[in-house]
């Protein structure tokens, strides 16, 4: 049978990893995927994550199964944290799953059995929201939404795009720190973007996986508590790789706003069946960490202070990055409208490509940069690369 299976490509994303790791020149730059990286260049253990980490050693008692609903004490801190009073708590289910994709996956599987035929994407979008909705059974359609010149998001043509959608139709939404633009509806976009979606009955599927690292840590959740508390039902993946630097522990849950405990509960009886056809259980120990932080104000507050120091980390590189201004076309002052680890460049695939062989500067061939892998130096070597670019009339 395997006979019938045709050779796929690597991800062109996961693919730059390996790729800049074997670059054997000093100076190169990775701003390839999104993982937080700290002046020098590392994606250290959080400290907050590593006294967890020490405690959980210490005390844990058993390995024995937790049940495909994984660590509830983790999913109960989280949805206090995430949804925190925009919804009657008796409203909320939710469960662990292997990271944020997990949860989108999980999302995805219910979507399907509940008969939702379609998912609404403004575009771009994250390479994975696509192939990761088509394959559960949920076409993706997408809404080209963003101006890279001009660093903008069309709000208007976001929700004229969204007119063609049939009620029962899904419409997903980036939480915060939009990846790979960078760029959020303020908080009047998300009321009209919220009425917009309740008045056509469409479920709204919000991703957050970069809570803290845009505007603040509740600041990050406006947008998605807007949603919530506006319509019946709803589905919100959330990822714990980048705020709490977990990212291969796949930490990750999925919460469900249904219109009343009951119907919350034949949600949550769904979700544990498709859980367990997946994965049967999700890991448990970065759950744990969490829960352990969260259930500790000491750990919580210190957790909560580096991932500020992270978030400011971002913001001052983001500045630095948009003080290079205009050059040749493209206007990296633009920049500075964006928040959190992205922004996606006005580059061609063959220009990335000459920064990458050229000045050893590796990103997605979108033109997506993960801003987290500059430091200062870099960023003025990003300057000259790009200078260099457009005297040598590369297109
Ligand atoms: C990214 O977009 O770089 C990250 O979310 C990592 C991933 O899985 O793609």
């Amino acid at each position: 049978r395997f006979a019938t299976l045709t050779r796929q490509p690597d991800d062109p994303l996961l693919r730059i990893i390996g790729q800049h790791a074997a670059d054997p020149r000093a100076r190169k730059i990775d701003l390839g995927v999104g993982v937080f990286r700290d002046e020098e260049g590392r994606t250290p253990v959080m400290t907050a994550v590593k006294a967890a980490e020490t405690r959980l050693l210490s005390e844990q008692s058993s390995k024995s199964y937790l049940g495909p609903e994984g660590d509830t004490g983790f999913v109960r801190a989280l949805a206090k944290l995430v949804v925190g009073d925009a919804v009657a708590s008796d409203r909320v289910v939710g469960l662990q799953t292997p990271g944020g994709t997990g949860a989108l996956r999980l999302a995805a599987e219910l979507m399907a059995r509940a008969g939702v035929a379609r998912i609404w994407i403004g575009s771009p979008s994250w390479a994975n929201h696509a192939p990761l909705f088509r394959q559960a059974g949920v076409e993706p359609a997408m809404i080209p939404c963003f101006d890279l010149g001009t660093q903008t998001f069309d709000l208007d043509g976001f929700l004229t795009g969204l007119n063609a959608a049939d009620s029962g139709d899904a419409v997903l939404l980036h939480g915060c720190c939009h990846n790979p633009i960078g760029i959020d509806p303020n908080a009047a976009g998300w009321s009209v973007i919220a009425s917009h979606i309740a008045e056509r009955g469409l479920l709204p599927v919000v991703d957050l996986a970069y809570q803290g690292l845009g505007d603040g840590f509740d600041e990050d959740a406006a947008g998605a508590r807007t949603i919530l508390s506006t319509v019946p039902e709803a589905l919100l993946a959330y990822s714990c790789d980048k705020n709490f630097g977990l990212y291969r522990e796949r930490t990750g849950a999925l919460f469900a706003i249904t219109p009343d405990r009951d119907s919350g509960a034949t949600v949550f009886s769904n979700l544990l069946g498709l859980a367990r056809a997946n994965w049967s259980m999700p890991p448990d120990h970065g759950a744990a960490i969490v829960r352990i932080i969260l259930e500790d104000e000491a750990l919580t507050a210190q957790w909560r202070d580096e991932l500020e120091t992270m978030r400011r980390r971002l913001e001052s590189l983001r500045a630095a990055l948009a003080a290079g201004g205009r050059i040749g076309a493209i206007d990296l002052g633009a920049v500075a409208h964006g928040k959190g680890m992205f922004a996606t460049l006005p580059l061609s695939p063959a220009q990335v490509e000459w920064l990458r062989d050229r000045h050893a500067i590796y990103m997605a061939g979108s033109g997506r940069i993960n801003i987290a892998g500059f430091n200062l130096a870099a960023i003025a070597t990003f300057h000259d690369a790009l200078r260099d670019m457009v005297a040598n009339a590369v297109v």
